[in-house]
């Protein structure tokens, strides 16, 4: 090629030309949008840690949902948050669980809107881990097999009340497996699996812990989350996963782990999400109280997560973008 004429700058020159030769696109509907529905208190309570972000009680997610619905975002992401905590996480397979309420509330009021339930156990444990704890003195161990089947459970409950799709992010070995034979041996063979694959033990769930009450009373998640200075690592859980049965797969966070994402697109060419997750969130709310322009910040980092490679991107700032994109088109 002879790139003696190029003149890069030629394609820049206006607005109209810079969006004919954009590579990446960002739409509404590449986003989802978390959803927090609480089993005891308010219609509607601020996340403090969140600014924006609010528990819901099972009535009062509707309207937040219509009004996803009416921006154009077409799903959710749903965490419960229990009444009630124990060591055998009942409340997260409970037909009465605040997750499966919530999901029978959604589907019957807008059966349009997709509903990935967020299959763990840690804001159900009383310990706050992720999986059964056997303590040994003064240590403790995770239970990873004794773990799968609760979380099989689980997955089958929030299908049975009419999940689309359960997304395990647990981090527990094979339960990708376990969860699609559950399924598929109770008539739920169409419900789908998004596999939180490659989930990094990070400091950036901070706020997210805070909202949802799950953070570990000891220790810490690194003996399942993975660590952070891996690439092949993930890459081979995303195998794994795709192996066992999962239908999409996710990478998370996202901001520090582009790398992940783009390298997990080339190789596996397989639907990818990427979780900009609360405290990604939260930053760019500090920097928004502190002048700077939020919407410029936010569509440039979801952009770069498309860039990356990512399909879906979940993401607090879902709703807001959603309504700018709008607006944007409209002007
Ligand atoms: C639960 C779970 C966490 C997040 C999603 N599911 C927290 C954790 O693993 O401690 C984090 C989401 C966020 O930070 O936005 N396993």
């Amino acid at each position: 090629m002879n790139f003696l004429k190029y003149r890069p700058r030629r394609l820049r020159r206006t607005s109209k030309l810079r969006d004919l030769s954009a590579e990446t696109s960002l739409a509404e509907r590449d986003l989802v949008m978390p959803l927090f529905a609480a089993d005891s208190g308010p219609q509607k309570a601020a996340i403090p840690a969140m600014p924006g972000q609010f528990r819901y009680s099972v009535s009062g997610l509707l309207r937040p949902i219509e009004k996803l619905l009416r921006a154009g975002v077409r799903a959710i992401l749903l965490f419960g948050i229990p009444a009630r905590k124990d060591e055998r996480a009942s409340q997260a397979y409970s037909d009465r669980g605040v997750v499966q309420k919530a999901i029978r509330a959604i589907k019957t009021r807008f059966p349009e809107m997709i509903v990935i339930a967020d299959t763990c156990l840690c804001e159900y444990m009383s310990h706050g881990h992720c999986g059964l704890v056997r303590k040994i003195g003064k240590t403790y161990e995770i239970l990873n097999d004794p773990t799968l089947e609760l979380l099989a459970k689980t997955a089958l409950s929030q299908a049975e009340a009419g999940a689309d799709f359960v997304a395990p992010s647990d981090m527990m070995d094979g339960r990708v497996r376990a969860i699609r034979r559950a399924l598929d041996r109770n008539g739920l063979s169409r419900t789908a699996i998004l596999s939180y694959s490659a989930k990094y033990a990070s400091v950036f769930y901070g706020p997210f812990r805070e909202a949802a009450g799950s953070s570990p009373q000891f220790g810490d998640r690194k003996s399942y989350q993975m660590d952070m200075r891996n690439r092949e690592e993930a890459l081979r859980e995303i195998g794994l996963d795709i192996r066992e049965g999962a239908d999409a797969v996710m990478i998370k966070p996202a901001l520090a782990y582009l790398d992940v994402i783009h390298e997990a697109k080339q190789t596996f060419r397989f639907p990818i999400a990427a979780y900009n997750v609360s405290g990604e969130y939260a930053f760019v709310k500090w920097a928004a109280r502190e002048g700077w322009d939020e919407k410029a910040l936010v569509f440039e980092i979801l952009t770069a997560i498309r860039r990356a490679g990512a399909d879906w991107i979940i993401t607090y700032h879902a709703a807001d973008a959603a309504g700018w994109l709008k607006r944007q088109r409209a002007s």
